[in-house]
């Protein structure tokens, strides 16, 4: 195979096929009940080798300056046969995230297991993630995010976007 060839999505990854490709949103909005409601921007591109993975870069920024924010990259593994998946995120803000999860039809829920954390991280520490892509339409993917901090118990909304396909 020349190296310029991409190879063939690995067959595992059927169920995944309708989230390769990159995905540009430009009206993402935030809240938190400690902190000020924000918009941001954010492009997100699911990628693969031809292995049972896929592997994805977020990248976030400032609504109005374009400032790189929040970035995360990571792996979603998919136990071949079944809808069960696993992701591995790193963060920029020093966190960890591993998750499990289902993929159901064009949605994908995640919710974390495991948060590993920097030893001089800020608080308050995120204790729990819970992620939901959906396929909105053939060109449209929606992310919503809770999270459960230190300070909060139980999860709260966090980020929802939509991202228009590249
Ligand atoms: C604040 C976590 C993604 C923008 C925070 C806080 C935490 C957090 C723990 C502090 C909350 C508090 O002070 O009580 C996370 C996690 C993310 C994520 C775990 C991914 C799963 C994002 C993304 C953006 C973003 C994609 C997009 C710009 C902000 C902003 C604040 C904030 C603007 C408030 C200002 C600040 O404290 O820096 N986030 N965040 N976050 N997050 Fe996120």
């Amino acid at each position: 195979m020349s190296s310029s060839t991409a190879p063939p999505l690995h067959e595992a990854l059927t169920p995944l096929a309708w989230l390769v490709g990159t995905w540009r949103g430009e009206e993402g909005t935030g809240d938190y009940p400690t902190i000020k409601d924000f918009k941001y921007k954010e492009e997100v591109k699911f990628d693969h080798v031809g292995q049972p993975n896929l592997e994805f870069s977020f990248n976030s920024s400032h609504y109005e300056t374009g400032k790189p924010l929040h970035r995360e990259k990571g792996f979603l593994k998919i136990q071949p046969g079944t809808s069960h998946l696993a992701m591995v995120n790193t963060q920029n803000v020093g966190i960890v995230e591993l998750s499990e999860g289902e993929v159901k039809g064009q949605e994908i829920t995640l919710e974390s297991h495991t948060i590993g954390r920097m030893t001089f991280g800020k608080d308050p520490a995120v204790t729990k993630i819970q992620r939901t892509f959906r396929l909105v339409d053939p060109d449209t993917l929606e992310q919503v995010v809770h999270m459960e901090t230190s300070a909060t118990t139980p999860a709260q909304h966090h980020l929802s976007i939509q991202y228009k396909k590249v």
